[in-house]
């Protein structure tokens, strides 16, 4: 069977040295059939927008703003007791109808690429079926990674790495290690199931920088990995 290419989209939300990776990697050689067809960012102050910029990679910027200001959360103190809406652009979270509106916004922009795969690289956003639904649903379906500094089922939430070293200081992390996983992306945050783990041992008197700058470069080794998986699995690409 033909390789097939990989066409990836990268979802990001800050540095992008996840994303450097990827682009490295293929220039170098070292992920082949692979063309990373679109970079999105749910910020437009994310780095990685100017690393794509620089690799030539289209790119696009998706804000919960629009969708916050079309779709206020009610707010019963300030609508019921004034006649000023509440402010969304300084408002709390997104109501469930902006999230679900954006999601399905989010899922169109990135199918109009026709990528193969989507992995989430330091995406800050936490997705619904209304973005998941639409990918499962293409022809052939687009499955959907994401990185996580942490071992399938350890703990979720934004911060795995200094959640990792915190617990260790503490004593309380379990069989005294931590990892890095790039996992199918489910309704439920940070499960689905792992497509590349790499276990990472802790060391003792290690500071908290030293342990960050270390997972990262075994994040940016597990992300290239991740995609060659895929590949195998999906037959995404070569
Ligand atoms: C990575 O550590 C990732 O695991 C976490 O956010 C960071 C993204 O880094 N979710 P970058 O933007 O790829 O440099």
């Amino acid at each position: 069977m033909p390789p097939h290419e990989t066409r990836l989209t990268v979802l990001i939300s800050g540095n992008g040295s996840n994303l450097q990776a990827l682009i490295d990697a293929i220039a170098a050689g070292s992920l082949p059939h692979t063309t990373i067809v679109r970079v999105i960012s749910n910020r437009k102050s994310a780095h990685g927008l100017v690393r794509a910029e620089r690799a030539g990679i289209p790119t696009d910027v998706h804000t919960l703003l629009p969708y916050k200001k079309a779709h206020p959360a009610p707010s019963m103190t300030t609508a019921a007791t004034t006649s000023a809406a509440p402010n969304p652009s300084s408002s709390g979270p997104a109501s469930p109808a902006a999230r679900m509106a954006y999601d399905e916004a989010l899922a169109q922009l990135v199918l109009a690429d026709k990528p193969t795969l989507v992995l989430m690289a330091g995406f800050m956003h936490i997705v619904s079926s209304s973005f998941l639904g639409p990918l499962r649903l293409a022809d052939p379906p687009v499955p959907c990674l994401n990185l996580h500094p942490a071992l399938p089922g350890a703990y979720v939430g934004a911060d795995g790495i200094g959640d990792a070293w915190r617990r260790f200081q503490e004593g309380t992390l379990e069989g005294g290690k931590t990892g890095v996983m790039v996992h199918e992306v489910v309704e439920e945050v940070d499960r689905g199931e792992a497509v590349v783990v790499r276990e990472i041992e802790m060391r003792v008197g290690e500071g908290r920088e030293e342990f960050e700058k270390r997972v990262h470069a075994i994040e940016h080794e597990v992300v290239v990995e991740a995609v060659k998986e895929a590949a195998r699995r999906w037959r995404t690409g070569g």
